[in-house]
């Protein structure tokens, strides 16, 4: 986190109104309308502009800072049509000119993620005490740059970046993003391309979530039919799929190059008839169910007195765990409404046991407060407005112990509830989440009781009953996942949701340019220009 003397960014230097009236297409937009909104914004100076000469200069012996470099050019040769050389720092000052990504920053309030960002007439430089902090800072930077720099093919210039300085770093360590794999399967690529987005805008994990009733999404080699059998279908019946341990590992590779973990979720003893219909010995009396492509919740449970399933937890934990380099392991544990609550306090201590054995954190829905959260664990809560006292105390009470606590709240996080009544897709049982209702919140101050030190962060989960294609997730997925990575990322000090509706209106020719066919929300102010999309399709 940042000290308060870096808290110095004003809802002005975000970009008032009067400012976005006189923007004109020539002008860059000042410096600091970005999202997440950064910690610190000083603007002024002469602007930067990249040109057929521009260099991109990475700090020298870091093979991490040329990869990082390398990506910075492949974002922006294809629209700009330069040659843009990543070439290895020459000792050489802001004199030299140039684009300059710099490790090694001796501003420790940066830590692992911030960055300080740097434009003057004769250079951009971003530096960073780590790899993360860097990345991060080049997203900034894209977001500097005109809309059209994402587009696939040659674009007309010029290429400016707004004079000044931005000095950020996160709010919250945890930023993340879930995707319901199991209720419809999506695509390495289509996984591939989600994260490209979430690193846009700064989100550092991705939740898989793998397993549940209607399908097993990851090959398990010592229990092959879960993926085989149990991963064969999906909701309303289509052919399903599931990830090999290749396809994963593609994945978690995709996502560490853009400093994002993945979360891997097997969610027990609850949403399990995949399970339960791949293995006839998971079932208390022994007979596979049959495959399931409805939409219900709370009907399956894990047999817990069986000394198969623990084989089986034992099994699934461990080989997901070497698979997985981040240091969490999510097991669900919501919704077990088909096991009694002393079987699922049994189940959970059993289940966080195999996950503490093979090396990892347990995160758990927050029904995992009930029951005895291990040490160290985090909770994901996902109550709303009508969540009850009791419910809620419990989650306090957890968090009072020790538990830490990401924060998924339904009717602001979740990514698959519908804008308004008319919304082709999604689900409404926890209401109807406009852009501003899921933006307009406070993490730090969100559950009675528990103080903003005992936030890991937030999470915005996409749940897909209803969500079958690529266009569908982006149309649910935006705008709302940046309001949720800026509620992570950007200190309590910029929130206002003026300010934020516009920073929000310019990323809607970003997301044309990058083909994000976007809900087109009356309550931000697109530029004309821009084309969203009228409905989920
Ligand atoms: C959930 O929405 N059942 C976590």
């Amino acid at each position: 986190m940042l000290c308060a003397l870096l808290l110095t960014a004003t809802a002005t230097a975000l970009g008032g109104a009067g400012q976005a009236a006189a923007a004109t297409p020539a002008a860059p937009a000042p410096i600091g309308r970005i999202i997440p909104a950064p910690a610190s914004v000083r603007p002024g100076g002469a602007p930067y502009e990249i040109t057929a000469h521009t260099r991109i200069h990475v700090q020298r012996d870091s093979a991490e800072a040329r990869r990082i470099g390398d990506g910075l050019a492949a974002v922006l040769r294809p629209a700009t049509g330069y040659a843009l050389p990543v070439t290895p720092t020459a000792g050489a000052g802001p004199d030299a000119g140039g684009i300059r990504l710099l490790l090694g920053d001796g501003d420790r309030a940066l830590g692992a993620e911030g960055y300080r960002l740097s434009v003057t007439g004769r250079s951009v430089t971003i530096s960073a005490r780590e790899g993360a902090g860097l990345f991060h800072g080049v997203q900034s930077l894209r977001q500097l740059l005109p809309a059209r720099v994402e587009r696939g093919s040659r674009q007309a210039g010029p290429w400016t970046v707004p004079g000044g300085t931005l000095v950020d770093a996160p709010r919250f360590a945890h930023r993340g993003a879930m995707l319901d794999v199991a209720r419809h399967f999506f695509t390495v690529d289509r996984v591939k391309r989600y994260i490209d987005q979430l690193a846009l805008y700064k989100i550092n994990r991705l939740h898989l979530h793998l397993s549940d009733d209607q399908g097993w999404r990851i090959a398990i080699d010592s229990w092959p039919r879960l993926a085989a059998y149990g991963g064969s279908t999906q909701v309303g019946g289509g052919p399903g799929g599931f990830y090999t341990k290749d396809d994963y590992r593609e994945i978690v590779r995709h996502a560490e190059s853009r400093y994002v973990t993945v979360v891997p979720e097997i969610d027990m003893p609850g949403h399990t008839n995949a399970a339960l219909a791949s293995y006839a010995r998971l079932n208390c009396d022994g007979v596979a169910r049959p495959l399931y492509t409805g939409t219900d919740v709370g009907f399956s449970s894990l047999c817990v007195p069986k000394p198969d399933t623990y084989a089986f937890v034992d099994d699934v934990i461990g080989e997901l765990a070497a698979l997985t380099p981040g240091p969490y392991l999510h097991i669900g544990g919501d919704e077990a409404h088909s096991t009694a609550p002393a079987d699922y306090t049994a189940f959970m201590d059993r289940a966080q046991a195999a996950v503490a054995r093979h090396g990892k954190t347990v995160i758990g829905w927050h029904q995992l407060a009930g029951a005895r959260p291990a040490r160290g664990a985090l909770l994901q809560y996902w109550g709303y407005d009508r969540t009850g006292d009791a419910e809620r105390a419990r989650v306090t009470a957890a968090v009072r112990a020790g538990s830490g606590l990401i924060l998924s709240p339904a009717d602001r996080a979740y990514l698959d509830m519908k804008y308004t009544k008319d919304t082709p897709l999604g689900l409404d049982w926890a209401g109807l989440v406009e852009v501003r209702r899921s933006y307009d919140w406070d993490p730090g101050r969100y559950l009675e009781g528990v103080p903003e030190e005992a936030v890991a962060g937030v999470e915005a989960p996409l749940w897909t009953e209803t969500i079958s294609t690529g266009a569908q997730l982006e149309y649910m997925a935006f705008p709302r996942l940046a309001g949720i990575a800026e509620l992570g990322w950007s200190p309590r000090a910029t929130h206002d949701w003026e300010a934020y509706r516009l920073r929000l209106a310019a990323q809607g020719p970003r997301w044309d340019a990058l083909g994000i066919a976007y809900y087109r929300s009356p309550q931000v102010p697109w530029p004309a220009e821009s084309a969203g999309h009228g409905a989920g399709g």
